[in-house]
């Protein structure tokens, strides 16, 4: 059965400026969520369902509590910085049109179209460049956000480093973001080594590179201690070349997530460059067509984790657009699960997971 696209509660043709003011956009009703018959542990907590939304649609607490209250138990708070960072100019989301599942390694070129019918045909590309509001503004509003979900619901906060902010590196950025992150509330952490819509910065990539991505994750755990879970969120990668970087991180880490965007090329129909600014060409693919590298991403990462018998829990992330692929992709081991894109314009996708499936 498809779902038609009915809202867009952000609106692609406001900026993330006016999203992030007055969003999410939305007037209809509520759910009732059927009874909750178990719950599941996720570290030190005991939740509702694994189901939620991670780094990215989730601009500030009132989208937090808004998407808690539709029923995903474990939203992410978009990711932040150390210092205030601007959004790309907008448009920030377009919607595109890839005939086919893009594949691991592949760059492909994409025109950009009008919006499909069905939630299960969504694919778009999004580039906001990480904004983040000063750590002043984040900070007080994380605490809002926390105190916004409900029993059986936990929210974690997504951070990352910035190069030269005050003087700092990249390592000592991270590992002082983290810090912030946790002295804000953040009672699960995660950090974006993954993002490529930072128009050539080095942030986007440190996924791909075992000695850096260890070297920034164990400088995180030094500054936050064993008591906070700490998460990653890398992309896909072939299966060695994974294993090597797993390995890696393993040791400084409680989670790993993933996929994050696909880098694609993106352009009008007449040819020219889709989003306006150097360096955006190429900006992150998600939704439907992403679907199947998610997957694969989360097969080898249950393989990996036994291989290596290490001990991470497992998040998968990437072209989750209908209630069966939260099932496909948990029942591939992950242990939680989540979607961006779908829900965007689809804020009933967790009821109807949780009438399935409870
Ligand atoms: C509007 C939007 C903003 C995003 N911003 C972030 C971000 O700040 N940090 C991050 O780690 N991932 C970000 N992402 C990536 C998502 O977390 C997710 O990895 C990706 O969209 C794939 O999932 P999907 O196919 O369900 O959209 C963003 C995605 C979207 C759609």
């Amino acid at each position: 059965m498809q779902h038609p696209i009915k809202y867009d509660l952000y609106d692609a043709s406001k900026s993330y400026e006016d999203n992030y003011a007055d969003g999410p956009f939305f007037n209809a009703s509520k759910p009732k969520r059927p009874a909750i018959k178990g719950k599941m542990k996720l570290w030190n907590w005991e939740l509702n369902s694994p189901i939620g939304i991670p780094a990215g649609p989730l601009l500030n607490s009132n989208w937090i509590k808004f998407y808690a209250e539709m029923g995903f138990d474990i939203p992410v708070y978009k990711t932040v910085r150390s210092v205030a960072h601007p959004s790309h100019p907008s448009p920030n989301c377009v919607y595109v049109n890839p005939e086919n599942q893009i594949k691991l390694g592949e760059k492909p070129h994409l025109i950009t179209i009008h919006k499909p019918q069905n939630v299960e045909e969504l694919t778009i590309t999004n580039s906001f460049g990480v904004p983040s509001k000063p750590s002043s503004v984040w900070m007080e509003d994380v605490a809002i956000a926390n105190a916004s979900v409900s029993e059986g619901q936990v929210m974690i906060l997504s951070f990352m480093g910035t190069d030269g902010a005050d003087g700092r590196d990249l390592v000592s950025d991270y590992a002082y973001t983290a810090a912030m992150a946790k002295e804000a509330g953040g009672k699960i952490l995660e950090t974006n080594y993954s993002c490529p819509n930072l128009c050539g910065g080095k942030a986007g990539a440190i996924y791909q590179d075992a000695d850096s991505s260890s070297q920034i994750s164990k400088a995180i755990r030094e500054e936050i201690g064993n008591s906070t879970p700490f998460m990653i969120k890398i992309g896909n990668l072939p299966y060695e070349q994974l294993k090597t970087v797993v390995k890696a991180n393993a040791p400084f880490v409680d989670g790993i997530s993933g996929i994050n965007t696909m880098p694609g090329e993106v352009r009008n129909p007449n040819g020219q460059q889709a989003l306006p600014g150097e360096g955006r060409l190429t900006s992150g693919i998600c939704g439907a067509k992403i679907k199947d590298v998610s997957q694969d991403f989360i097969e080898k990462l249950v393989r990996i984790k036994k291989e290596l018998n290490a001990d991470f829990t497992i998040c998968g992330v990437g072209g989750i657009m209908t209630a069966e692929d939260f099932v496909e992709r948990l029942n591939a081991g992950a242990d939680i699960a989540m979607s961006a894109t779908a829900i965007m314009c689809d804020p009933y996708l967790a009821q109807r997971y949780h009438e399935k499936e409870q």
